[in-house]
């Protein structure tokens, strides 16, 4: 189908666009009221995102709502341990949380290349019915954790501030920790694939956790990874978001993503400098910028535009908006990308 405003994936292939297209990491959640009254007639995050119905309505709901040029399917990057074998709870308040968790060789043989027709058609499904209901009004962009990121919930069983299980897995048993790398890209590679069958226009893989790596693990533990999903998936643009990773942009400019994300630690000219002119890159405002008012969010938003300057940005906030941010402050940020949009 024809899509009424392509703006996101021409800025991705480095066409010339209208505007700075926008879109927020987090859009769909919990900012919006609309979103928790959904979440409220279910018995939780996980009902929610494997009913395809309403994964497909909190999904538009941030386009309807807040005007962004991107849809962004409503589920998680946990999905993919728990079609491999280990389930994930979400906890209230708190997070994910995985009840068993890696610690061997025997654990990662128990585990399987996920079976994605199977186990993660709840996914597929609702990418359809979004699509159909979007009718071409704006793009879908699909996603999936990088395996890293994937590997360091695996092991640790939850969030964490240091990770030390995850990376001290790395150093001492770095064999095993390659064979579960290695059956998470290729789970993710097929789901990805599956999304983009299904519809999406575009991916985005988040290695969230990809800042708490030294550049050596880094090199040896995340970027093969990265590399073989980027080149495994050739028929839509490619996004790569890895959070506080400072040290790696050369690394990941060599690799076949489009588009590199920024959180808001990174100055766009020094990353821009390193990257090269034949990448988008996508950001990196700060999330609590959304908290002060209507003339700062315009000011700092201005700010930043100007930063990336003219062509191949796709403006973003630097990580997920917070669940606490008034959405009219969202409105704020997303009126002054479309205002001082730099041609
Ligand atoms: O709008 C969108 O961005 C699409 C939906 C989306 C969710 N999670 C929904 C969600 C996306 C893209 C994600 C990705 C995700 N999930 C990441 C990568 C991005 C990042 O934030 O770095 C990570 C690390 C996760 C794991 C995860 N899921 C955590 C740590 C948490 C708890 C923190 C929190 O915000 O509550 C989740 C839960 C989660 N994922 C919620 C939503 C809307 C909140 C749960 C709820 O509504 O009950």
């Amino acid at each position: 189908m024809e899509l009424k405003n392509d703006l996101l994936l021409r800025a991705a292939k480095g066409e010339t666009v209208e505007r700075t297209p926008v879109w927020l990491m987090r859009q769909a959640g919990r900012i919006l009221p609309e979103y928790r009254k959904v979440r409220a007639s279910v018995s939780g995050f996980i009902e929610l995102a494997q009913t395809p119905e309403l994964a497909a309505e909190v999904t538009i709901q941030p386009v309807d709502i807040l005007g962004v040029d991107a849809a962004i399917i409503f589920s998680d990057i946990l999905v993919i341990p728990e079609a491999m074998g280990l389930p994930y709870e979400m906890v209230e308040k708190r997070g994910p949380h995985f009840p068993e968790t890696i610690k061997s060789e025997a654990d990662v043989d128990k585990l399987t290349v996920a079976n994605v027709e199977e186990s993660l058609s709840y996914v597929t499904k609702a990418i359809e019915i979004t699509k159909s209901e979007l009718n071409g009004r704006v793009p879908l962009i699909g996603f999936a954790g990088a395996p890293w990121t994937i590997f360091a919930y695996m092991v640790e069983g939850g969030g964490s501030k240091t990770f030390s299980r995850a990376k001290a897995m790395l150093y001492t048993a770095p064999e095993v920790s390659h064979q579960l790398l290695n059956k998470i890209t290729d789970s993710t590679i097929a789901y990805l694939k599956a999304q983009i069958s299904a519809g999406a226009d575009l991916v985005q893989v988040f290695d969230s956790w990809a800042g708490i790596l030294s550049h050596e693990q880094y090199k040896e533990f995340a970027i093969p990874y990265l590399r073989k999903i980027a080149d495994a998936i050739q028929n839509v643009p490619k996004t790569i978001f890895a959070k506080d990773a400072h040290a790696a942009f050369a690394d990941l400019s060599q690799l076949d993503y489009q588009t590199i994300g920024l959180d808001w630690t990174m100055n766009p000219h020094s990353v821009r400098e390193i990257v090269g002119a034949h990448k988008t890159l996508q950001g990196n405002l700060d999330p609590c910028v959304l908290y002060a008012d209507k003339e700062t969010i315009r000011k700092h938003t201005k700010n930043m535009l100007e930063k990336f300057g003219s062509g191949r940005h796709i403006a973003n906030l630097g990580h997920g908006v917070y669940p606490d941010i008034n959405p009219d402050h969202v409105k704020y940020f997303i009126e002054a990308v479309k205002e001082y949009s730099l041609k």
